[in-house]
């Protein structure tokens, strides 16, 4: 098991004064400076198995568990840190790692950070469309291999994003972030609500037309997906959507691996059932399929959504105001509705 680090007050030494944070990895700043003086942060410093984690939390019994979006924060993980263990505040906006069902039957809390990530993820899903659309990734290594033969009116054609329909699957905050910079390329904007009534916001209801999940797959040159991963969600895009898709169709994913069936797609890809797939997030992380890995025509990435320094920070900054708010029993600013 990897060695815990501990940071307390520079006043204080270890005692059980003071509730304990664990985090599972380090957390950038300004998350210790606001955690530190009000509790005992203790780092594991690694993704532990489900097992180790929860033997972890028995031994260290925090009153807040802060996990990111690759520990299994499972019922075994949190039912070990009972009782001292007041909730959950995880450094991520999507949760679908943690057992909601358990937080809620023992009436603890969860809590998330949303809003900061919005505008990056964002960025990066554009970045992929445009990439897949433009072929970015293959002129670069022709360029690296010194293979470019010269200039000529048929080489290394790609798809316009001007004009093109682009269809959106979840349109909550990033969903509507992805279709406010859309616009400024031309597109034209298509969107299925993840939660049915959902209101669309003033400033996108011309350019937004909502439609059916099937519309969306049929219609769209690009299909940008930012639902959450649920039971429901799973495999969303399977190979009966693929081939429903249009054969120049794009397919972008900066949500969450599961979404996709990527043994599908990867068929789907090799065998031109659609133009090709950005993809920031994967089924089994931190590896990409086998043959996803080798399709010419895919944009993969190492799920980078969030990853700037500046969204980080305020991830942590959110993070420390959420377990701030647990330790004090009070309700935290982004609490996850647990039903
Ligand atoms: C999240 O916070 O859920 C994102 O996937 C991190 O990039």
């Amino acid at each position: 098991m990897a060695q815990w680090s501990r940071s307390l007050p520079a006043t204080m030494e270890a005692n059980d004064m003071l509730p304990r944070v664990l985090c599972t990895l380090p957390l950038p700043e300004p998350f210790g400076s606001l955690v530190s003086p009000h509790a005992e942060i203790v780092t594991l410093g690694a993704i532990l198995p489900e097992e180790e984690l929860a033997a972890a939390v028995g031994d260290i019994r925090p009153a807040v568990l802060v996990p990111q979006l690759r520990d299994a924060a499972t019922a075994q993980v949190i039912e070990a840190g009972l009782p001292e263990l007041h909730g959950v505040a995880t450094y991520a906006v999507g949760f679908n790692n943690v057992d909601r069902k358990v937080l809620r039957d023992h009436g603890l809390v969860l809590a998330n950070t949303p809003d900061v990530l919005t505008a990056a993820t964002a960025d990066c899903a554009l970045a992929l469309m445009l990439a897949v659309a433009r072929r970015v990734v293959e002129g670069d290594r022709i360029m690296r291999e010194d293979s470019f033969a010269g200039w000529a009116p048929d080489y290394l054609l790609g798809m316009e994003l001007n004009s093109a329909v682009l269809g959106i699957v979840g349109f909550g905050r990033i969903g509507q972030a992805v279709a406010r910079r859309a616009q400024a390329f031309g597109m034209s904007i298509i969107y299925v609500p993840h939660h049915a009534g959902a209101e669309c916001p003033q400033d996108l209801k011309e350019c937004c037309r909502e439609v059916t999940l099937q519309e969306c797959y049929t219609t769209a040159d690009v299909l940008s997906l930012h639902a959450p991963l649920t039971a429901e969600t799973r495999h969303l895009i399977n190979g009966e959507v693929l081939r429903s898709m249009k054969r120049n169709a794009i397919l972008v994913n900066t949500a969450r691996g599961p979404l996709v069936d990527e043994d599908a797609l990867a068929t789907a890809l090799e065998e031109g059932w659609i133009w090709g797939a950005g993809l920031d997030v994967f089924e089994d992380e931190p590896h990409a399929h086998p043959r996803l890995r080798t399709a010419m025509n895919a944009v993969l990435l190492p799920h980078v959504g969030s990853a700037t320094g500046a969204t980080r920070s305020r991830m942590a900054e959110v993070c420390a105001r959420n377990v701030l708010a647990i330790l004090e029993g009070t309700p935290p600013p982004h609490p996850v509705v647990l039903d």
